[in-house]
């Protein structure tokens, strides 16, 4: 029922997100904290189930791989807005709060996100697998980075 509520969130968030675009878009930092997490929670799913198909524990099938990899592309494009949030960087969160001293360099791991899965979409498309699974493997680097840097 979380993860339900959490997509909830989500769809109710991305109308507005969609269409206004300048920072202070949620009425509150926990509408933020949320709708990041849950945007989180979507690319995890749907990248887990790319990587059972990288690492073999699930039948190679091009378009499920090609449709998942479409979705991970849109979601990369969403939550960053959500991440600068003034305010944001309390609460039930795990982002570090280094994020807000170097909105640079946090921004340009998300644009690094944003690259790697569009390229991977385009490869998904090929149905080469060797080049999707290298293309794939610095997708999940460009996740590390951030988490590493900027994710408690
Ligand atoms: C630019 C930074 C950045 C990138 C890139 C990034 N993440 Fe995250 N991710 C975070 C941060 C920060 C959090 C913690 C968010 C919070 O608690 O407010 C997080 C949280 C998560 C969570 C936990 C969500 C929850 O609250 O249950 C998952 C799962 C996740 N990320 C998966 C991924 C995957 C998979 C990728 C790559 C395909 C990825 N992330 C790329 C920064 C990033």
């Amino acid at each position: 029922m979380k993860r339900l509520s959490a997509v909830l969130v989500v769809m109710t968030i991305v109308v507005s997100v969609l269409m206004g675009s300048a920072w202070g878009q949620f009425a509150k930092p926990e509408e933020a904290i949320a709708y990041r997490q849950a945007v989180m929670v979507l690319i995890g799913q749907h990248f887990g189930r790319l990587a059972a198909m990288v690492k073999g524990d699930r039948d190679y099938d091009l378009d499920e791989f090609a449709n998942n990899a479409a979705l991970v592309e849109t979601f990369a494009g969403l939550p960053w807005e959500a991440f600068m949030e003034p305010g944001s960087d309390k609460g039930d969160t795990s982002l570090k709060p280094e994020a807000f001293k170097n909105k640079d360099t946090f921004e340009q791991a998300a644009q690094a996100l944003e690259n790697e899965t569009s390229q991977l979409a385009i490869v998904a498309e090929g149905g080469d697998l060797p080049a999707i699974k290298e293309q794939f493997g610095r997708t999940a680097q460009s996740c590390k980075n951030c988490h590493s840097a900027y994710r408690k």
